[in-house]
This record gives structure tokens, C-alpha cells and sequence, in this order.
């Protein structure tokens, strides 16, 4: 029987794994500029933790998580993102707590959603997310959208377009909700079983239907926009100025909603317009979420955050053609040409990378011809060669490959000429 790795899902071999963690120390590096710290989260948790959070109303909540019972007959859920379990965690451990106001936490790992596997969709994904707890201030809105726009172009990508909108606050929602069941109500009949659904308990969540997205409603639905009580408007204009002070361009789209239920105020998406770039455009959506914090049973803690996922990162930056991850050529290679030389070899190999020079040799026994190919083919800078006239001599010759010179250099002395060619 022959396996194959789960629908959905993907391994990354080291060529693809060069260029992930080149972006993963990018990633971590820019964090670090704007004074996010890292938390790490468990894969799964109680599975009410995001029917609450994520609302179970949601496509996520409804149909793509992955929710089992454990041997204890609890049911827990695979996380499918990570801004509840990160919430869950400020609150238990009472990071609100913390001198330090707003808690500004990052994440990096493995999301799980069930999901028709596509361009850039998967079933196991990786997403880096962000996420600022604690404060209200429009300043962190536009910072958090600034550090999701400099990742992107700091990896090198060029062609985004970052989308914007508000979704106002409890009192917006409340009318707008209103004015989306008086729209679709009349002809809800037309929309799938879901929608239906949806009127009463979240008509909100209609607008982001996959089923429906063409339906000649969606286009003359009302906007929230138009909605926005003045508190509101005013906290949006303050972020746009923001982001304009930063000098980061942005669209106000009012069809922006996003898939998630916690959402208030801002909300953002970012894109990439490179041609080439599969159907699914959205690198990343973030947003605030004022009341999450309460909804979960901690104490008020307005926040904001997005999430990324690593995989659309890497293909936008395929369909831009920009190339991350350095070569990995090791400094040295040793051609051993007998069983003695094999094993000064060993030693030597040793003594080599305590001295912090990458380096490598022959394990399968080869002739010295096939030797020096391996060599070549992995890009050694130097190549040593051992044999029974250098073990006489205590030396071994260190050939210089980008220039095809050689010299015999003494054992103890071979550390310090190879680190010279590299
Ligand atoms: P989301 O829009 O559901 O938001 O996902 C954010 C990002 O995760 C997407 O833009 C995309 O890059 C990636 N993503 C989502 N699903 C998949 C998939 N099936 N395959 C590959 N990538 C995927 C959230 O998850 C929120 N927690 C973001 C957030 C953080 N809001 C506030 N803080």
C-alpha cells in the first residue's frame, strides 16, 4: 500500500524549506522592530472557544473546522485561527495585568480548516498573525496594518493593494442589521439553506457567502458605510490619517466584512495585484475586535490584528519572480582516498565545524572523480583532499575552487585556510 500525504496538505522539502525559514527569520526580525513578542499557543482547544469568538454563524465555525471528541468526551477543535486562542491566553494568564500596555503578541504556526483544496487553500496552512491588546488608540490600528505591509515588502513583493473599511461599533451594526434583513428578506428564498439561516441570526454573514456571491442583491445590499454613527466615522478617519502619515497607500472598500464574527471598527485585507497570482488574491485580513476579550469571560480589553498565511506569502513572491533564501554551499568538502585517509577524514570533519566551518564529506565510498563532482555540485568553496602521501606529510591539499588553486596545508592550520577561502 502506498501512502499519500492527507488532501489539503503539503510537505515542504529542503528546497522549499530555505525559502520558509528565510522568510520565517524576516518575519520574526520585523516583529522585533516593532516590539511584538512571540506566544505560542496550543493546536487545539475547547471547541466553544471559537463558536464564541469566531461565531457560529461563520463558514469557519459551520462547515471547516476540525472538531472531534477527545477520550475524555470533550470536544475540542483544531484551531482554524489564531486571534481566540490568543485571547483565551491574555486573559488566563492575565496579561491585562502586565505594566506594559498595549500586550503586543505575535504567532507563527499551523491553522486547520476543512476547506476545498485550491491555489493557496489548503487544509493545514501556516499563518503568521499579530495580534495588539489593550489599547484603542487608531495609532495601533495603523501600526498593526504598517507591520503586516512592511513583511510584504521587506520580502521583496511589490504589487499590493491594501483595502480598508469600518464596520463601526455595536450601534452601527445593530441598524445596519435592520437594513440587511429588510434587503434580502423579500427574496430569501433564492439564497442556499445557509443564508437562510443567517437572516435572523447574522445577516452579516450573507454578504461573505461562497454559494451566493453572484446574486444580484449582493451588489445592492446596504453598506455599512452608510451606517456608521458619528463616533465611529470619527475613529475611521483617524486611522486613515494614520495610515496617510505612515505614507501607506490605501482603497476604502464597504463591501469589505470579513469571514469572522468578532470584528468591529477597522478591518482590512491585503492583496496582491501581480499578474500571475492565482484567483485567490487575499494575502492577509486583519481587524479590530473590541469585545472579544468580554465575550470569552475576561475583563474589556479592546484589540486588533491580522494573520498571513506563509504559503500565499511564498506565492506571490513566486509570481513576482523575487527569490529568498540564500545558497547553502558549505565551506568545505573532504575527498578522503582510502580507508586511513576516511578516517583522518572523520577527525577532521570534526574539528572543522567546532571551528564553525560547514563541511562535508564522502559516505558512500566513491572514487575520487566522483568525489570531487559531488563537490562541485553542492558548491564547496574549498575542497580538502586527504590521501596517503598527505597523511605522511600531516597535510592535506585545500583547493581554492572559485580560483583552481591548491596548496598542502598542515592539519591543525586547515580550519583557518578554509574560513580564508570562504
Ligand atoms: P482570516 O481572514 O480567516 O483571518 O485568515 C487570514 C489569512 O489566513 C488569509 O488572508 C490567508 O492568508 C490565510 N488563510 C486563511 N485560510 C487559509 C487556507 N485555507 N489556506 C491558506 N491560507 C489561508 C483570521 O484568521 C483572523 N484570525 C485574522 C486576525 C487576527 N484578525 C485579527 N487578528
Amino acid at each position: 500500500m502506498m501512502f499519500k500525504v492527507p488532501r489539503g496538505t503539503k510537505d515542504l522539502l529542503p528546497e522549499e524549506t530555505k525559502s520558509w525559514q528565510a522568510v520565517e527569520s524576516l518575519i520574526r526580525e520585523t516583529c522585533r522592530l516593532y516590539r511584538y513578542e512571540e506566544i505560542r499557543t496550543p493546536i487545539f482547544e475547547q471547541t466553544e472557544l471559537f463558536t464564541r469568538s469566531v461565531g457560529d454563524t461563520t463558514d469557519i465555525v459551520q462547515k471547516e473546522m476540525y472538531t472531534f471528541e477527545d477520550r475524555g468526551g470533550r470536544s475540542v477543535t483544531l484551531r482554524p485561527e489564531g486571534t481566540a486562542p490568543v485571547v483565551r491566553a491574555f486573559v488566563e494568564h492575565k496579561l491585562f495585568g502586565l505594566p506594559n500596555q498595549p500586550v503586543k503578541l505575535y504567532y507563527m504556526g499551523p491553522m486547520f480548516r476543512y476547506e476545498r483544496q485550491q491555489a493557496g487553500r489548503y487544509r493545514q496552512f501556516v499563518q503568521f498573525g499579530v495580534e495588539a491588546i489593550g489599547s484603542a488608540s487608531p495609532a495601533i490600528d495603523a501600526e498593526v496594518i504598517a507591520l503586516a505591509m512592511d513583511v510584504y515588502q521587506r520580502a521583496g513583493l511589490e504589487n499590493l493593494k491594501l483595502v480598508i473599511n469600518s464596520l463601526g461599533d455595536k450601534e452601527t451594526r445593530e441598524a445596519h442589521r435592520e437594513a440587511l434583513i429588510r434587503h434580502f428578506e423579500p427574496s430569501i428564498g433564492e439564497f442556499c439553506s445557509d443564508c437562510q439561516k443567517r437572516l435572523e441570526k447574522n445577516p452579516l454573514r450573507i454578504l461573505d457567502c461562497k454559494v451566493d456571491r453572484d446574486h444580484p442583491l449582493m451588489k445592492t445590499a446596504p453598506s455599512l458605510t452608510d451606517y456608521l454613527n458619528e463616533e465611529s466615522a470619527q475613529y475611521f478617519n483617524e486611522v486613515k490619517a494614520a495610515l496617510e502619515s505612515l505614507g501607506i497607500a490605501y482603497e476604502v472598500d464597504p463591501n469589505l466584512v470579513r469571514g469572522l464574527d468578532y470584528y468591529n471598527h477597522t478591518a482590512f485585507e491585503i492583496m496582491s495585484t501581480a499578474k500571475g497570482f492565482g484567483a485567490i488574491t487575499t494575502l492577509c485580513g486583519g481587524g479590530r475586535y473590541n469585545g472579544l476579550s468580554e465575550e470569552i469571560g475576561g475583563p474589556e480589553a479592546p484589540g486588533i490584528g491580522f494573520a498571513m498565511s506563509i504559503e500565499r506569502l511564498l506565492m506571490a513572491l513566486e509570481a513576482e519572480g523575487v527569490k529568498l533564501g540564500n545558497e547553502d554551499s558549505p565551506d568545505a568538502f573532504i575527498v578522503a582516498l582510502d580507508d586511513r585517509s576516511r578516517r583522518e577524514a572523520v577527525r577532521l570533519l570534526g574539528e572543522l565545524r567546532a571551528a564553525g566551518v560547514t563541511a562535508d564529506m564522502d559516505y558512500l565510498g566513491r572514487k575520487m572523480k566522483a568525489q570531487m563532482k559531488a563537490a562541485d555540485r553542492i558548491g564547496a568553496r574549498s575542497v580538502i583532499v586527504i590521501g596517503e602521501d598527505e597523511l605522511e606529510k600531516g597535510s592535506a591539499s585545500v583547493k581554492n575552487m572559485a580560483e583552481g588553486t591548491q596548496e598542502l596545508v598542515p592539519f591543525g592550520e586547515i580550519a583557518k585556510t578554509v574560513k580564508q577561502i570562504s
